[in-house]
């Protein structure tokens, strides 16, 4: 800050809502659960910055995108300190310019040429898992597909063993558990956690004696090769950050699809729109709807002053949602449209994984047509999410197969 003035959000969109106050809001109490479209509503209607226990929510996309482009105005790395983790979360726990190694680090393994090397590992995987699910006539799509293939993935690509699939689901669903139930590290019980860390440790060892040509062997022995802590730190994050994630896209895209059979025969017909069906699912319901950062200067935006060290959190699916004049239908999906959208959030943290996550995304629907055509929820049933949490998902998809 200079003389005491706070940093202005520059060509503010928003300045009917100059009042120097954010508007309270509870974000918690949203009507999330059945109808995003209605929550995300309500939520940009109560003004641009909002207070919502003690945090400011940002949920205009201009700012947006702003604060996400902004990341020494914006600290990632303070948001994350506030956690506690006894690991280096690389790269998110850090801000330029050593988010910007990291990053520089990662970038070459995850871009779609360098993922095609693993196409026909997951194509395989993915082929097999809904062969099994095809021969029946109903599944659970949660339990039989969206959560273990996303780890069988990620085993893919650090190089570890398929068949630890099961321990990383389990160890994998008690870290995101504890660590939501009071948002720090020091009320968990760090059992799960300890197995995780020993479990990396172990293979970290095995990997440096004889590095193979996996994503953990390459960081591990690059020009500019990562520590054991920041490699242990990072495949923690992917953990965190690639799994449910993945998990939450492929339930609600194999929802909307059973629901909505237009758009499922479209796909059939042509398999290249599949593709714009998954980023479209990526703008309506993304799964990461937030992301926290802490102000390091007292800074306005749109007339609302955030004090220095205010906790701010970009709400990306408002801004995905936001009516515009290229976006007139931001609610509905539109296979048609190419839309922007900050559902892989945007700026310097932009996900790392996105190329891979609507890899994984178009595999599952691609190989799901090839063999079922049919699909619908039972009557009755309607698809919900338990609100509120910190990545958006559904618990539970039963599906039908075959002609009803
Ligand atoms: C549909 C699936 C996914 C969604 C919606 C998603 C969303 C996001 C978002 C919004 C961010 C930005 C976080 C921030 O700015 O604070 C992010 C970062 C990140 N994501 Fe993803 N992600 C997905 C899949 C994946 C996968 C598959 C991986 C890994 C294989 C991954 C790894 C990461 C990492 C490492 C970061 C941190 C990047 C950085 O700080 O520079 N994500 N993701």
């Amino acid at each position: 800050m200079v003389g005491g003035e706070a940093v202005l959000r520059p060509k503010t969109a928003t300045l009917t809502f100059v009042s120097g106050k954010a508007a309270k809001f509870d974000l918690l109490a949203a009507p999330m659960s059945h109808d995003r479209g209605e929550g995300w509503r309500q939520v940009r209607a109560a003004g641009p910055v909002l207070l919502s226990n003690g945090r400011y929510l940002l949920t205009r996309r201009d700012d947006v995108e702003w604060a996400l482009r902004n990341p020494e105005l914006f600290s990632s790395r303070e948001a994350f300190a506030m956690m506690n983790s006894p690991l280096p979360l690389v790269p998110i726990a850090f801000d330029p310019p050593e988010h910007t190694r990291y990053r520089k680090i990662l970038q070459p393994f995850f871009s779609p040429r360098a993922l095609a090397s693993l196409l026909p590992g997951l194509q395989s995987q993915i082929d097999e898992t809904i062969d099994a699910i095809a021969k029946k006539s109903e599944c659970e799509v949660m339990a039989e597909l969206a959560v273990p293939y996303p780890s069988t993935v990620f085993l893919t690509l650090f190089g570890l063993p398929l068949e630890d699939r099961e321990r990383l689901i389990v160890w994998k669903d008690a870290v995101i558990g504890l660590g939501n139930s009071s948002g720090t590290i020091e009320n968990l019980d760090p059992a799960p956690a300890i197995e995780l860390f020993g479990y990396l440790v172990d293979h970290i060892g095995r990997k440096r004696a004889e590095p193979a040509d996996d994503v953990l062997s390459q960081v591990l022995t690059a020009d500019d090769p990562l520590t054991d802590d920041e490699a242990i730190g990072l495949s923690f994050l992917f953990v965190l950050a690639g799994l449910d994630t993945v998990t939450s896209a492929i339930g609600f895209a194999l929802n909307h699809l059973a629901n909505h059979p237009d758009v499922r025969q479209r796909l059939i017909d042509d398999p290249k729109l599949v593709p714009s069906f998954v980023d479209e699912i990526i703008r309506l319901e993304p799964p990461a709807y937030m992301v926290p950062r802490v102000a390091t200067e007292e800074v306005e935006v749109a007339g609302v002053r955030i004090p220095k060290g205010g906790e701010v959190v970009m709400l990306l699916a408002a801004a995905n949602r936001e009516e515009t004049e290229e976006n007139p239908n931001p609610d509905s999906l539109d296979i048609d449209l190419l839309r922007r959208h900050w559902g892989f959030g945007g700026g310097p943290h932009r996900c790392v994984g996105a190329h891979l996550a609507r890899m994984e995304l178009t595999l599952v629907v691609t190989a799901w047509h090839e063999r079922i055509t049919e699909y619908r929820t039972p009557p009755g049933f309607a698809a919900t999410v338990d609100w509120p949490r910190p990545v958006f998902g559904l618990d539970e998809l039963p599906l039908l197969l075959g002609p009803g």
